[in-house]
């Protein structure tokens, strides 16, 4: 298991929810295993050269970037007779356009160390089944984790790993008032020890918790007339 202590990680969407709880986490295993550092960097990760900008100066400070963990994103309630052109464009760019916009630079940094460095991502499973009135949000996710896929076998020889995360439902404030089914729901503490354990181990793929995980596995391979029934239900208004 890699040790998370003593490297310089990177943590993309860390104001609120998930990646706040994931800060939290590494900053408290830091003090306890030799005092920390952190810089609070504001960027538009919508904004590619922001995102570039974000990069180089966690570099500046402090040599290297250990580990990246790509996790801004959203997946709002969005009906498919209600939503637009430009809702569904906004918010491909929000899960997908943020994910290109960092992994370019951070390619070429972690490309340049000698060890190489790790690239994780906040995936979800509606990235890997249709969840109805999260379509959009889904087809970004899905988005992602091809690339992140084709890059992992791509830049392997240069040292280059690649994480995605799936959580399952978390109690984030931000998805507290969205009115979405959400089954098996964890709290964001519980997410942030999933998500840093992956970061210390580093699969490919990281499913969490496991009834989200075998819930979603099923959904997967039963017919998709009978995925399609169990997802109806819970997704009717
Ligand atoms: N909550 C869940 O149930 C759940 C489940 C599976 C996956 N996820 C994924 O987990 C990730 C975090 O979600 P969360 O629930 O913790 O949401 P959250 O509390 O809304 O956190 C999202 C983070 O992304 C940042 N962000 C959003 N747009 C940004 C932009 N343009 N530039 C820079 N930062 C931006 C936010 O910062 P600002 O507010 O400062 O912009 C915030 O720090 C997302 O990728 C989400 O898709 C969530």
């Amino acid at each position: 298991m890699a040790r998370i202590t003593g490297r310089t990680i990177l943590v993309v969407g860390a104001s609120s929810g998930i990646g706040a709880e994931v800060t939290r986490l590494l900053a408290a295993k830091e003090v306890r295993a030799a005092g920390s550092a952190c810089l609070d960097i504001p960027g538009d990760a919508l904004d590619p050269r922001s995102a570039a900008d974000v990069a180089t100066a966690a570099v500046d400070t402090y040599g290297s970037i250990d580990v990246a963990l790509l996790n801004a994103g959203q997946g709002p309630d969005m009906s498919m007779d209600e939503v637009s052109v430009a809702e569904i464009s906004q918010i491909m760019a929000l899960n997908y356009g943020v994910v290109v916009n960092y992994l370019v630079p951070l390619v070429q940094q972690l490309g340049s160390q000698p060890g190489g460095g790790l690239i994780a991502h906040t995936n979800s499973p509606a990235g890997l089944i249709g969840v109805p009135r999260q379509g959009p949000y889904g087809a970004a996710k899905a988005a992602a984790r091809t690339l992140l896929d084709a890059a992992r076998v791509e830049l392997a020889p240069r040292g280059i790993r690649f994480t995605s995360l799936h959580p399952g439902f978390v109690a984030t404030d931000r998805v507290s008032t969205d009115g979405l089914p959400k089954p098996f729901q964890i709290s964001q503490e519980r997410a942030a020890r999933y998500a840093v354990r992956a970061l210390e181990k580093e699969p490919a793929q990281a499913y969490f918790p496991w009834t989200t995980a075998a819930l979603v596995r099923a959904l997967r391979v039963l017919p998709t007339p009978v995925s399609s029934l169990i997802l109806r239900r819970p997704a009717s208004r």
